[in-house]
């Protein structure tokens, strides 16, 4: 499972990178926001940082036409960059049309079974169903994950299932049980899901009762 980091942090991403954990990052418009500056360069060093991962950044633009243009723009910014594209009706041709040109797509704000596989059968890359969304208005987000999931390996699409808008530890878990071919993680869902009481304690006792042997040197 590969696992995406869900912001535009570059402290953030450059901390984790060391880790060896991390295959890549998705941006979107909040959080570019919330990074601030110019984000063309901010896309472009999150791209360099991490330059065999792959880095979803969104189309900012309404109209197809333009959408087109500014997706291949994007795509341009660095050989790394997956363009993420909402799952609208209005972009369907444009979808096709990118793919057909290779131009590898996360489409985003992915909410119903039947989305997910319209665009699986347009063959790209990435499918991101919005989990956390889903809960809010009361629907269950993970059965979402579990239905695309059986849909991708039904009919063999090649589609990558991406976890998105994941909230929570348990959020993980299920995406992982689920066969999320990627999930992408907000930071601080990350800190809570590899951190564990026992473990920390743990450490503590057995250094603890190492001490009482009182060696200086091992082995
Ligand atoms: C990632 O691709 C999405 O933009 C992100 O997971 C959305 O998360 P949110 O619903 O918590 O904003």
């Amino acid at each position: 499972m590969k696992i995406f980091l869900d912001t535009a942090d570059l402290k953030v991403i450059k901390a984790w990178k060391e880790t060896g954990l991390i295959d890549g990052v998705t941006t979107n418009p909040t959080h570019l926001s919330k990074a601030g500056g110019n984000p063309t360069k901010q896309v472009q060093a999150i791209a360099k940082l991490l330059p065999k991962g792959a880095i979803s950044v969104e189309v900012t633009e309404k109209k197809p036409d333009a959408v087109y243009k500014q997706a291949k723009a994007i795509a341009k910014l660095a050989r790394n960059i997956v363009v993420k594209i909402p799952c609208h009706s209005d972009y369907y041709e444009v979808i096709a049309k990118l793919v057909k040109e290779n131009i590898k797509l996360n489409i985003t704000l992915v909410f119903t079974l039947v989305q997910g596989l319209l665009m699986s059968k347009l063959g790209v890359q990435y499918i991101s169903p919005f989990v956390g969304r889903l809960d809010d208005i009361d629907v269950d987000g993970v059965e979402l994950l579990y239905n695309l999931r059986y849909m991708l390996d039904e009919y063999d699409y090649k589609t990558q299932l991406l976890a998105a808008s994941i909230r929570g530890v348990r959020h993980l878990h299920e995406a992982i049980i689920a066969g999320a071919d990627v999930a992408t993680i907000p930071i601080n869902v990350l800190e809570k899901s590899t951190h564990h009481l026992l473990t920390d304690q743990g450490m503590a006792k057995f250094d603890t009762d190492w001490k009482k042997l009182r060696i200086r040197k091992f082995p």
